[in-house]
């Protein structure tokens, strides 16, 4: 019996969730495995957040809700938007989803005709190339290296264009290489889009907060105000306030394509939970200073892993200016062959090697469609950070030229 459409058949499960299944078993199993393939905070929830979720419950805020948000949570957005971005929206040009993931398929569903080309810079996020594929688009993706920052250059982003490019994804700062874009780099991008415009523009900002390098965040709806009608701006709560689990995103953009994302959010999943809307409208009106001290965390051990990785032979690593992630190069690995006598042809099979000798597990930068690379997420303590580290340097040091590749 078959049970896959034909469109269920172009996409894959996310690539990172079973990287953490497959070291979740090896550890039932009773192997010390130490798991940097996550990609989310290892803090609790900030306690007044958690509080105003349970006030919520206790005051009978357990119904339905307009299914693309309540009124005060699109206010605290809209309000969060004028305050973090100097950015004016109005009610009806937010609306808030099942998480920022949520929002990015609303968007891309309620606006992709079968064919129509979506511009992905990679590396990039897992999800994005597949809800495309699963819209009817077609991920065109480009590749943006470690020689270019991992960021997309006007020049390449117009050689890409065609006159089927639908949408351009942005994500800054980026899962999974860490880089951020300038205010005069998104300058240019919009320089570009300015001479095609058919093109929408979808910027995931969901790592807003967690930045440190010398690059400041700067929205691209600030940086590009002329290309507001056709700029959808996707951000949330899960980073910022270690929320994952809450579910909460939202989108701010013009007020048609609201309209048409809140038609497919009716008749999917319904509004967002109610109490996590309660949540979120804490976490956006409520004190901001729980942020600063996680942040300073991710800085800390951000400068730790670059110092580690800085030391093995044969990786090159960019300096991360924002998120949680390190997105080495291991080309100098590819064409080994591991002390128990596998090849290593990708950066799949290093992945697989480190976790199988090493006990890391990590995610092959096949997975954010640019190899060779691993990403590695220091959203865990320093301790087991430095243990992992030493534990990549040992397996990577066991490797051997291989004779015969
Ligand atoms: C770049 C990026 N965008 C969006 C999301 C989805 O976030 P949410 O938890 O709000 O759905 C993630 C989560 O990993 C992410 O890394």
């Amino acid at each position: 019996m078959e049970f896959q459409a034909e469109r269920i058949k172009l996409i894959k499960a996310s690539p990172s969730m079973a990287i953490s299944l497959q070291a979740r078993k090896m550890r039932q199993e009773g192997a010390d495995v130490i798991d940097l393939s996550l990609g989310e905070p290892d803090f609790d929830t900030p306690a007044h957040i958690v509080e105003a979720a349970y006030r919520a419950m206790c005051a009978g805020q357990t119904r339905y809700t307009a299914a693309d948000g309540t009124p005060e949570l699109k206010a605290a957005v809209a309000r969060k938007f004028q305050r973090d971005n100097g950015l004016i929206f109005a009610p009806d040009e937010i609306s808030v989803a099942n998480g920022a993931k949520q929002s990015i398929f609303n968007g891309l569903f309620a606006t992709l005709e079968p064919g129509d080309e979506v511009l992905i810079p990679a590396p990039f996020w897992v999800s994005y190339s597949d809800m495309v594929s699963l819209a009817g688009g077609v991920p065109r993706i480009v590749p943006c290296g470690i020689e270019s920052d991992f960021l997309l250059t006007p020049e390449s982003f117009e050689q890409h264009l065609t006159p089927r490019t639908r949408w351009v994804i942005l994500n800054s700062p980026s899962n999974p290489s860490g880089a951020v874009y300038d205010r005069g780099q998104l300058g240019a991008l919009g320089e570009v889009l300015l001479k095609h415009p058919r093109v929408l523009v979808l910027s995931d900002e969901i790592y807003e907060h967690i930045t440190y390098g010398a690059v400041p965040f700067v929205s691209f709806g600030a940086a590009c105000p002329a290309l507001r009608g056709r700029t959808l701006i996707v951000n949330g709560v899960s980073k910022t306030y270690a929320m994952t689990g809450w579910r909460i995103g939202y989108a701010a953009g013009p007020k048609a394509l609201m309209v048409a994302m809140g038609k497919i959010q009716s008749q999917s999943t319904s509004n967002p939970c109610s109490v996590a809307q309660a949540a979120a409208v804490e976490a956006l009106n409520g004190p901001q200073d729980c942020v600063a001290p996680m942040v300073a965390e991710y800085r800390s051990r951000s400068t730790r892993v670059l110092e580690a990785l800085s030391r093995i032979p044969g990786l090159r690593t960019a300096q991360p200016q924002g998120a949680f992630y390190a997105y080495p190069h291991c080309g100098s690995f590819i064409g080994t062959r591991a002390p128990d006598g596998q090849t290593i042809s990708n950066d799949a099979d290093l992945a697989a090697y480190l976790l199988r000798i090493g006990h890391v597990a990590t995610v092959p930068g096949v997975a954010f469609g640019l190899s060779p690379y691993l990403r590695l997420s220091f959203a865990t303590s320093q301790a087991v950070l430095d243990d992992a580290m030493e534990r990549i340097q040992r397996a990577l040091a066991d490797l051997r030229q291989d004779a015969h590749m």
